[in-house]
């Protein structure tokens, strides 16, 4: 751990359910400054000023962009604003840290990227399955040879109806769930994608598909199959619980998980274990231990070794190496084919 000496000060976009926990994060940092902090909710916004009595607070982005002076900007305001955002702090000299997607379309990502390289920042993308432990260990033993060339990785991210309802349907559901499974796919088989198959579902009668299937084929022919749907009923037992949460607005399941085939093994991940079970005169339910818990009012796990690893980066420390930029924008090559073919029913090739 670096001494307090030295300190990254930050900005914060978006004071809601996931950006309260990475300001959790950012504030319990001993070399972190949380400087600003920007939301449009005023519920929100009293709630940010209270929690950070030192923070400036702000209303809107592009004019907060023109006031501050930060290292470093934490990006967790709702999806489709990410990629003026991210464009605004990267031209005002600031390391960016986005929550995924980097953006809706891919023409934007790809512009992010070349300004983050031009500009010598970073730039990093919210894939945090890259810095949960059971998912580096399996990194570790493939790349280790263990697997053998791998033929097949099937992935299942279902999620709960009430979210979708929520908050799921905006956005199409290849930028809200699969997208991680893409990036595992990028991570684990470290081969360019040459083609996607999406079918999605609209039973919920949104804009966006609540269900979606992708079939992604490697170039060097490993074959991909990921699933995903918003379709879990409230009855199922919540593992993830929400922001010190008394309204449950937060709270609901993933139900996930991860299979990887090769010529020499195979292996076999839930995602989501239950291995807490606390029942109560409503049910049952089993809370997260791996990606985001709050322990003593901290939240840890594998959201706090991301957003550490990022700044021990920005520290010019040891970190974990783990995130790959190009990567995130192939993710989005990938997610927008899926689109087209869901949309247009055909296989998209991936020049
Ligand atoms: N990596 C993960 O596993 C993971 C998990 C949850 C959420 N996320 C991502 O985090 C992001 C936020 O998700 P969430 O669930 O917290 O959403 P949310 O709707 O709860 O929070 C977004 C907040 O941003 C505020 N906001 C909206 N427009 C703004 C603007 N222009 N400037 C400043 N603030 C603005 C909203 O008022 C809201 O409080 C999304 O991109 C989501 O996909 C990632």
């Amino acid at each position: 751990m670096q001494s307090p000496s030295k300190r990254i000060s930050f900005a914060l976009i978006g004071f809601g359910r996931f950006g309260k926990h990475h300001a959790n994060i950012l504030k319990h940092h001993p070399n972190v400054i949380v400087d600003s902090i920007c939301e449009i909710d005023p519920a929100a916004v009293q709630q940010a000023s209270r929690e950070f009595p030192d923070a400036k607070i702000y209303t809107e982005p592009f004019s907060m962009f023109q006031e501050i002076d930060v290292d470093a900007v934490t990006v967790v305001s709702p999806e489709n604003t990410h990629a003026e955002i991210v464009q605004a702090a990267l031209n005002s000299g600031s390391h960016v840290f986005c929550e995924k997607p980097l953006a809706t379309k891919l023409s934007e990502a790809r512009e992010l990227a070349k300004i983050s390289l031009e500009r010598e920042l970073k730039l990093r993308v919210g894939y945090i399955l890259r810095y949960e432990p059971r998912h580096r260990v399996l990194k570790q033993q493939i790349e280790a040879g263990q697997l053998g060339e791998i033929g097949k990785i099937r992935s299942k991210r279902d999620v709960s109806r009430s979210w979708f309802e929520a908050y799921g349907y905006r956005v199409h559901s290849a930028y809200e769930t699969l997208i991680h499974d893409v990036d595992l796919v990028l991570w684990f088989s470290q081969q360019r994608c040459k083609s996607v198959s999406a079918w999605g579902g609209y039973l919920l009668g949104y804009n966006v598909p609540e269900t979606l299937v992708m079939v992604l084929e490697m170039e060097s022919g490993t074959i991909c199959i990921l699933e995903s749907s918003w379709l879990v009923p409230g009855g199922a037992p919540a593992n993830i619980i929400g922001w010190e949460d008394s309204s449950n607005a937060g709270k609901g399941v993933v139900e996930a998980s991860l299979e990887v085939i090769g010529t020499k093994g195979s292996s076999y991940l839930r995602t989501y274990e239950p291995s807490l079970t606390i029942n109560d005169d409503t049910g049952s339910y089993c809370p997260d231990l791996a990606f985001w818990p709050q322990i003593d009012g901290r939240t840890v796990g594998a959201l706090r070794e991301e957003i550490w690893d990022f700044i021990e980066e920005l520290l010019g420390d040891n970190h974990a190496k783990v995130d790959s930029l190009e990567d995130a924008i192939h993710v989005q090559e990938i997610c927008e084919a899926a689109i087209e073919s869901e949309k247009s029913g055909k296989k998209i090739n991936i020049s």
